[in-house]
């Protein structure tokens, strides 16, 4: 018996060096080592051995099956190997682009002109100690006016014409749902998620029911800011807003500070910038007065701290509310803010950066 297993499994390997595909190897192997396999059949007739020789043969029956195993996944696993091999001698992909097919018309991706200033933006206001936050298109009246110190029937609600959600089964005025108007919902959101003292910047989408022109969309984008602490005063603001025009346009902007009024800053300012697009003598952008509204900010009403929880005996503070599309355009003059949202190749490739 025992010689006829040493038969078995030479038979066995003369055979396994000849296969050369996976499923053949696995056939094989249940050939010989299944259930009703060859070395079983062998092992059959067990049953008729003495003791003595069934002490010397089943250890034997083990060593070769045990060996035939290995055999089969050194086998399979040279199979895979070469098979990998053949695919990377074979099946190679040159990605390097002839001439020929730079010159056809393919365009590289590239960056929006505003995901580029935002993200500069935001690099530097990180490098300042802001955290960025984020918050909802869709917002309810207590974010976007109430907690902003725009009751219901104040007149300063009409400044921003609304895009209301219409919901017949409202309950209550509280609960209308609205676009936010502007990116200083996130005010109300920073202030009731966070203790003083704090600073963040908010970029976002905005939404207003407006005509359009070449200043104005319907659909633009902001970037709030807001700091909060104890003796927080307007040079802080200005300072803040001086170091990110500098670090943005690469060199000093004229700016002017007016008084303007947003019911949830007192003293509130608009800050503008001498217009870049026309060097202050007139265009369409700064509707020919040579200066651009950039940056309403003021310092925070107390009304609005106190519905952010926070109490305005102790803490103050300041926030403005950056035109990020207005920026965009004065830093590579762009003098239509439609192109903006328009989508053509034509103008978007210009700012490539890669
Ligand atoms: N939210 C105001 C607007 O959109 C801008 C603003 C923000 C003004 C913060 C003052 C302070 O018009």
């Amino acid at each position: 018996m025992i010689n006829k297993l040493d038969a078995l499994y030479t038979e066995f390997k003369t055979k396994i060096e000849t296969l050369s595909t996976q499923p053949d190897v696995l056939n094989l192997k249940s050939e010989y080592l299944g259930k009703k396999g060859l070395v079983s059949d062998v092992l059959k007739s067990l049953k008729d051995a003495t003791v003595e020789q069934r002490k010397e043969i089943g250890p034997k029956a083990n060593a070769i099956k045990d060996q035939m195993t290995k055999d089969v996944v050194s086998k399979l696993s040279d199979l895979e190997l070469a098979e990998i091999n053949e695919k990377l001698a074979n099946n190679r992909i040159d990605i390097t682009l002839t001439d020929d097919v730079k010159n056809t018309n393919t365009h590289s991706g590239g960056f929006h002109p505003r995901t580029l200033i935002q993200r500069e933006i935001e690099d530097i206001f990180l490098s300042m100690g802001f955290d960025i936050l984020d918050g909802p298109h869709i917002e309810d009246e207590f974010h976007n006016f109430e907690a902003l110190n725009i009751p219901g029937d104040h007149p300063a609600r009409d400044m921003q014409d609304t895009f209301w959600f219409h919901n017949p089964h409202e309950e209550s005025e509280q609960k209308k749902h609205l676009l936010r108007t502007h990116t200083s919902t996130i005010q109300v959101r920073g202030m009731q998620s966070r203790k003083p003292p704090f600073k963040f910047i908010a970029p976002g989408t905005v939404f207003r029911c407006e005509r359009t022109d070449a200043s104005h969309e319907m659909v633009f984008n902001q970037l709030e800011g807001m700091m909060v602490g104890e003796d927080i005063s307007v040079s802080h603001l200005i300072y803040f807003m001086k170091t990110i025009l500098k670090e943005i346009f690469k060199k000093e902007v004229e700016v002017r500070l007016r008084p303007g009024f947003f019911p949830f800053v007192e003293p509130g300012f608009e800050l503008d910038i001498k217009c870049l697009i026309c060097n202050a003598k007139g265009c369409s952008v700064c509707k020919q007065v040579g200066w651009v509204e950039l940056l309403p900010c003021g310092m925070v009403h107390p009304n609005v701290l106190k519905a952010g929880g926070i109490d305005p005996e102790k803490y103050n503070g300041f926030a403005f509310g950056l035109g990020l599309d207005r920026l965009v355009m004065m830093k590579y003059g762009i003098d239509d803010i439609r192109h903006l949202q328009s989508g053509d190749l034509r103008f978007n490739t210009q700012f490539r950066t890669f």
